[in-house]
């Protein structure tokens, strides 16, 4: 059954209602420019096919309730209230974008939604920003807003996790969610939020996504000390951001820079430089330039960021073996969670079986292997 049609049953058969806003919006896996987004540099993410979906009835009160099937719970609450448990739970995530969303000024109706989604949880996939996004539209649709301009829906999404939830993240996550578009990354510079779309033609280059099984750990507090690590670099630089600092500024400070400081903001500088590198390979065509810009972002994200774990080397470094495979990286935060390879179109049957079986039996966690594709990014609309 299709995703949309799932959860417009689970909101029949839990909350008695008939669906009538739909909306979806999907996760992203980032090809290139990892931990840029928060210096105010460049990234290069798809939108995917694994999304997040509700179906939803508004009511005529101020109470939201919302079953989520992939959860099998029911949450409740006031939009007069908004509570807020502080634990990260799913609650936050709604209370949280309604509240930022009412900052825009929008006056909202309860609502009655069901939501399913097939974004792994927690894994480096952006399930949070999928979640936040096709809540957004939800919330909208239901009072009957005027639309949001893609990217500040983002930005209000941001919001709601930075400061509601209270998870510091950049905005990569979220305006992919919005601006995603089918067999296309999105080049996106998080500055001036100036975007372009770069062609990932998906009959010449598969995604596959490797799961490691390895839960992520220490996320939080590490990505915010990642975070303070690079303030600190562009505060001896004397630029606003990392952004604006190359390696000819770097260099001529390193004699009286930190060695942890100097070598994230070498890795910013660079992957900022890679995201460049890989987008015009990717226009030329020329995928074993892209794999290896692949390959060095995650031999910088681990060797200068800190930000790789044993079995996410492991699993690159298994992708990497197989002839279809033109290169690997860790996606997302990293500590754990997910890595990403770019093989040749035909093969991901195979080479994901290898890697598969090369990894699960050296290592203590089971992989899972999901190919994806770049697809549109999120939408809603009235039944
Ligand atoms: C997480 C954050 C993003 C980004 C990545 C690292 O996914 O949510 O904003 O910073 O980590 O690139």
């Amino acid at each position: 059954m299709e995703m949309t049609q799932k959860a417009a049953q689970f909101l029949r058969e839990k909350l008695g209602r008939e669906a009538e806003i739909l909306s979806r919006a999907p996760g992203r896996v980032n090809i290139i420019g990892e931990h840029t987004d928060y210096n105010d540099g460049f990234v290069m993410p798809i939108a995917t096919d694994l999304a997040t979906y509700f179906a939803a009835a508004p009511r005529d009160d101020d109470t939201v309730r919302v079953y989520c099937g992939t959860a099998r719970e029911l949450v409740e609450f006031s939009l007069k209230t908004l509570p807020r448990r502080g634990d990260g739970h799913l609650q936050d995530y709604l209370a949280g974008v309604a509240w930022s969303l009412g900052m825009e000024g929008i006056s909202f109706r309860g609502v009655d939604a069901a939501l399913i989604t097939d974004v792994p949880i927690g894994s480096g996939l952006s399930s949070s920003a999928a979640l936040e996004v096709s809540w957004a539209l939800v919330l909208m649709a239901a009072a009957e807003a005027e639309p949001m301009e893609p990217r500040k829906l983002a930005l209000a999404c941001q919001r709601a996790e930075n400061d509601f939830v209270g998870m510091k993240c950049g905005v990569m996550d979220q305006m992919a969610s919005v601006l995603g578009r089918r067999d296309q990354a999105i080049l996106l510079d998080c500055w001036t939020l100036d975007y372009q779309h770069v062609p990932l033609p998906a009959d010449r280059l598969a995604v596959v996504v490797m799961d490691t099984g390895k839960p992520r750990q220490l996320v939080d507090s590490e990505y915010n000390l990642r975070r303070q690590q690079c303030e600190k670099a562009a505060q001896l630089l004397g630029v606003r951001a990392l952004r604006d600092a190359d390696m000819e500024m770097l260099m001529e400070r390193a004699e009286n820079m930190d060695e942890v400081i100097f070598r994230r903001a070498r890795h910013v500088i660079c992957e900022n430089e890679r995201v460049f590198e890989c987008a015009q390979a990717l226009r030329d065509a020329d995928f074993q330039t892209v794999g290896r810009v692949l390959n060095e972002s995650h031999a910088s994200l681990k060797e200068d960021y800190e930000v790789s774990c044993p079995e996410l080397d492991l699993i690159c470094e298994l992708a990497r073996e197989q002839p279809s495979c033109y290169g690997a990286r860790l996606v997302g935060a990293g500590f754990g969670g997910c890595a990403m390879a770019l093989v040749r179109s035909g093969d991901e049957e195979s080479f994901g079986a290898a890697v598969k079986s090369a990894y699960d039996a050296r290592s203590a966690y089971q992989s899972r292997i999901i190919p994806v594709h770049a697809d549109s990014g999120a939408g809603s609309f009235r039944c």
